[in-house]
């Protein structure tokens, strides 16, 4: 058995089951022995492959976005860019070159120190955080691509029209899923489950809440905006806590520290926190509709004009990845956040919601 195994095996002999939020914490972020401490996830050699590796036109798109802001802002020289969770660094570089040093304040927020070796090669003078608290307090965009999913989520399931927590527990050798009457599952308005079938699951993810309201706070007082790209849906519940290893969707129990976790992130619950929070709101859309709408397409055109025919064709099917409603066009939605002296963000013609107050 895996170090880590063992070690939640035996909080849960000591303690009883634990939710599945405690349990994606210590499998992802266990100080020695966490998935995201200590391995290379990224990259085709790693379990998953994220959009900035897929096409360079992902950050490319994202750069033009960031340069429309800053023009409309008169070109201010306090700014700076933030990349959440900076993965391998490719999305920062591609932003960096369409920039073309007219802003040159970049930050990376990561954990882990594989990760943060890339980044430094990747892009030279950029700055390494771990914590959002810790950056300069100054105007800011902050991107976060596949950034969300990584938190901690809670499942509650209906039984016998209560709400059960689903929690992980242990015979000794194997883990596994059980339902448990937990503090949290108590707090849960019963209201909830009226329209629910018996068996229905919901997921909440309080960290996510946590993060989306630092953010509204940081921009409400040095003003900025946020954009984020993620696996998720707009509306509806359901399962979707997973594991991926190697490319492959696998028992999420099976082997933690050595297996990605994630869930989909809620963008219906994402903004109605920022709106609460009294910031403008854009979105959510598909990641289709938002690079469409940015002229991915016409980018893809100038590009395929200087590209050798071997480039041409990698080049459609990085774009076809990322926009084809079959792959990741319609799985993946964004959002973007701003505070309220900021210009509008473009992007959003189809699904904007401006905050009135
Ligand atoms: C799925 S990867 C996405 C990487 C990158 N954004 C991309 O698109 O390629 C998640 C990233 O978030 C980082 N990460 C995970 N948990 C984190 C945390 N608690 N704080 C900061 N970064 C974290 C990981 O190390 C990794 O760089």
């Amino acid at each position: 058995m895996n170090i880590l195994k063992e070690k939640i095996h035996n909080i849960i002999v000591e303690n009883g089951p634990i939710s599945i939020a405690s349990f994606m914490e210590i499998s992802l972020s266990d100080k020695k022995y966490g998935y995201y401490r200590k391995k290379m996830p990224l990259g085709s050699k790693g379990d998953f492959v994220t959009s900035p590796d897929i096409s360079q036109i992902f950050g490319e798109i994202i750069g033009i976005w960031i340069l429309d802001i800053w023009i409309k802002l008169k070109e201010p020289s306090n700014f700076q860019i933030v990349d959440l969770g900076g993965g391998r660094g490719t999305l920062l570089k591609d932003i960096n070159r369409v920039l073309k040093n007219k802003i040159s304040n970049f930050i990376f927020i990561d954990i882990n120190e594989e990760l943060i070796k890339l980044q430094k090669k990747a892009l030279k003078g950029a700055t390494h955080f771990e914590k959002i608290d810790d950056i300069p307090k100054k105007p800011t965009i902050f991107i976060g691509n596949e950034f969300l999913d990584t938190f901690p989520v809670h499942q509650f399931i209906k039984k016998d029209n209560y709400w059960k927590e689903v929690c992980v527990n242990s015979n000794g050798k194997e883990l596994f899923f059980s339902y448990e009457s937990s503090k949290l599952s108590k707090k849960i308005p019963l209201g909830n489950l009226i329209n629910l079938k018996e068996e229905s699951i919901i997921e909440i993810n309080f960290k996510v809440k946590e993060i989306i309201n630092n953010i509204s706070y940081f921009i409400k007082e040095n003003s900025g905006a946020a954009i984020f790209f993620d696996y998720g849906y707009i509306d509806g519940y359901g399962d979707s806590f997973q594991g991926i290893k190697d490319n492959k969707s696998i028992n999420p129990l099976s082997d933690p520290g050595f297996v990605d976790l994630t869930s989909h992130v809620n963008f219906k619950a994402i903004k109605l926190q920022a709106k609460e929070n009294n910031i403008n709101v854009y979105g959510p859309n598909t990641q289709s509709l938002f690079l469409e709408e940015m002229g991915a397409i016409q980018r893809l055109k100038i590009l395929e004009k200087n590209a050798l025919s071997h480039q041409r064709k990698d080049l459609r099917i990085g774009l076809n990845r990322l926009m084809n409603e079959k792959e990741m066009g319609n799985l993946f939605k964004v959002i973007a956040l701003s505070s309220k002296n900021f210009p509008s963000l473009e992007g959003f013609t189809c699904g904007t919601t401006r905050n009135k107050k």
